[in-house]
């Protein structure tokens, strides 16, 4: 899985190709293209939230549980991250094609509410997206780029949430995604409480007057 040569840009490649031809296929196979359509909609909305799994939880993983793949998905996490966005991309093009054969049905599967908030998620995908490449996350800054990447990732967990929660009633098969976007945020919050206690006895350490290598004296 961590060979040398699945790595970086290779990676997202793939991941993106992958994507492709599955929703191609998806489209090509069904009778109906219409369900096609919604075929490619739906896998492909399951690719991105494994592809956005990945990312999101790569650098809590490698701090939880050291291991030679964990730090392989900590080094990809950006190609992983460039991956869930062109495997989203996908999703808004069968979307828009689904629109084109059928607007009746795109009418009645959306609302204003998945426009505003959907629209929102895909800039913040595609800013984040853009500023991915060393020199254009350079340009912005540590500061605006942490904000624009853990803030774009919150908004996207949610959205992912939001949109597999509410099929839960209909199908409690959704609730599979919904475990895992669940547990993916139990692994951030464990991982950010060990940073901070890792943080607190470097302070700690900092401050106290005995450090050394042996006992202190008079302790
Ligand atoms: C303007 C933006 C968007 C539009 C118009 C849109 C539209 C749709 C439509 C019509 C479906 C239903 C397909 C069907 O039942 O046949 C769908 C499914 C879904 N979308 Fe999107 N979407 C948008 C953005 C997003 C975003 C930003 C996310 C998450 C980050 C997302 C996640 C999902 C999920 C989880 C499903 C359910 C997939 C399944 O049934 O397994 N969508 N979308």
């Amino acid at each position: 899985m961590h060979g040398s040569w699945l790595n970086g840009w290779r990676l997202t490649a793939l991941a993106g190709l992958g994507v492709a031809a599955m929703a191609a296929a998806a489209m090509a196979s069904a009778p109906d293209p219409v369900d096609g359509a919604r075929l490619a909609i739906r896998l492909t909305a399951r690719t991105s939230l494994l592809l956005f799994l990945a990312t999101f939880t790569a650098s809590a993983l490698a701090r939880l549980a050291p291991s030679a793949s964990t730090r392989w998905l900590r080094a990809n996490r950006r190609y992983l991250g460039v991956g869930f966005a062109i495997s989203h991309f996908v999703h808004l093009g069968a979307i828009a094609t689904l629109a084109r054969l059928d607007y009746a049905v795109f009418l009645q599967l959306t609302n204003v509410v998945s426009y505003v908030a959907g629209g929102l998620a895909y800039l913040l995908i595609v800013l984040m997206t853009i500023t991915s490449f060393d020199r254009t996350a350079a340009l912005i800054g540590p500061r605006a780029w942490a904000w624009l990447h853990t803030g774009g990732l919150w908004y996207i967990w949610f959205s992912f949430a939001l949109n597999f929660g509410k099929r839960v009633p209909r199908d409690t098969a959704y609730l599979v995604p919904v475990a895992l976007l669940l547990a993916a945020l139990v692994v951030r919050l464990l991982a950010a409480r060990k940073r901070g206690a890792s943080a607190r006895d470097a302070a700690g350490a900092a401050r106290s007057p005995y450090v050394g290598p042996g006992p202190a004296a008079g302790v």
